[in-house]
């Protein structure tokens, strides 16, 4: 028996890294899996279906149950198709798990609009067709069950780069940055179903991570402990999608090695009502105490991964 036994999933670009590892993982929970994917170089042109296919027949070999949807998330039909996939051959869908997308990395002042244009688009509508489509469904179910809760999980892929707003990426930070108030509207939204939505936050060693600067951040360890392998964010996938997080929705869980840390909205580092309306003047005898001995963000690249 699988905890997951039963359940129907989506994963997202799960033909290859942290994707390809969250759909054997739900798999080998007992969860029904539609491996999406696209097929894309890492910049995210061309297509293939190959990776789709070499992640269903693995998950088939280890027993279980998956079926390949090629398709970009992207695409509003493609979306719709994946989403009808899961439901057409495997009668239901339990568990979104939105993960597809790619970084074109540069600095404001050397990037393109299309460098900006592409990466918006595979994570924030990717995300938002992905759940769109899956939230219509649940709709339909809950209303033909009249009203009654049902067992839904939407879970999305954010990243570093929405916490710090990395340095070179800022097409990437915007898009995580609009993934997440993107999932915590539909947690908000979803509940009426009984379900729930939150968001991941991996670092991991993947070809997305295994070149440029991050390749020595990421690099595998000649010995020890391997604290960036893949294969370590599986588990809060599926502790995300199974019957333990029925009450968790609209947080961010941040997960790398033997770490986790949860997030929670954000929180005010001040807090002040005045007792006058405001000026310059009184806005700087509140503000500036506050900011004394404070710094700018740095203007660095480095990733803080303590
Ligand atoms: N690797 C990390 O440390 C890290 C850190 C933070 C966030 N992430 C996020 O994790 C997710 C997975 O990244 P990864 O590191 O496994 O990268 P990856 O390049 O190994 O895998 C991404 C997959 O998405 C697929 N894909 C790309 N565009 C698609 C589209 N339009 N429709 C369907 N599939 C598409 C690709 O074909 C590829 O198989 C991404 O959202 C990424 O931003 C990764």
């Amino acid at each position: 028996m699988g905890v997951l036994d039963g359940k129907v999933a989506i994963v997202t670009g799960a033909g290859q890294g942290l994707g390809r590892v969250e759909a054997l993982e739900l798999a080998s929970h007992g969860a029904s899996v539609v491996v999406n994917d696209l097929g894309t170089a890492a910049d995210g042109t061309g297509s293939s279906e190959d990776p789709a296919h070499r992640v269903v027949k693995e998950i088939e070999e280890a027993g279980g149950k998956a079926v390949a949807a090629f398709g970009d998330v992207s695409d509003w039909e493609a979306a719709r198709s994946i989403v009808r996939s899961a439901v057409d051959t495997f009668g239901d869908l339990n568990i979104m798990v939105n993960n597809a997308g790619f970084s074109r990395d540069g600095m404001i002042v050397k990037m393109t609009e299309d460098m900006f244009d592409s990466v918006l688009r595979v994570h924030v509508k990717g995300h938002f067709c992905m759940i769109k489509h899956t939230m219509d469904f649940w709709r339909e179910k809950s209303k033909a069950d009249g009203g009654a809760p049902l067992y839904g999980r939407l879970i999305s892929t954010a990243s570093d780069a929405f916490l710090m707003g990395n340095l070179g990426q800022p097409n990437y930070a915007a898009a995580k940055g609009g993934i997440t108030f993107l999932t915590l509207s539909a947690a908000r939204e979803c509940q009426r179903f009984g379900a729930t939505a939150n968001v991941v936050l991996p670092r991991a060693r993947t070809r997305m991570t295994d070149s440029g600067p991050w390749a020595a951040i990421f690099q595998k360890p000649e010995e020890g402990f391997d604290t960036f392998a893949p294969e370590h964010i599986g588990p809060v996938v599926a502790w995300l999608a199974s019957p333990h997080a029925a009450n968790v929705s609209g947080n961010l869980l941040q997960v790398w090695g033997k770490h986790v840390r949860v997030f929670e909205r954000p929180q005010a580092a001040l807090d002040h009502e005045n007792d006058e309306p405001w000026t310059l003047e009184s806005m700087q005898a509140v503000l500036g105490p506050f900011f004394e001995g404070k710094k700018p963000i740095e203007d660095s690249f480095a990733l803080p991964m303590a």
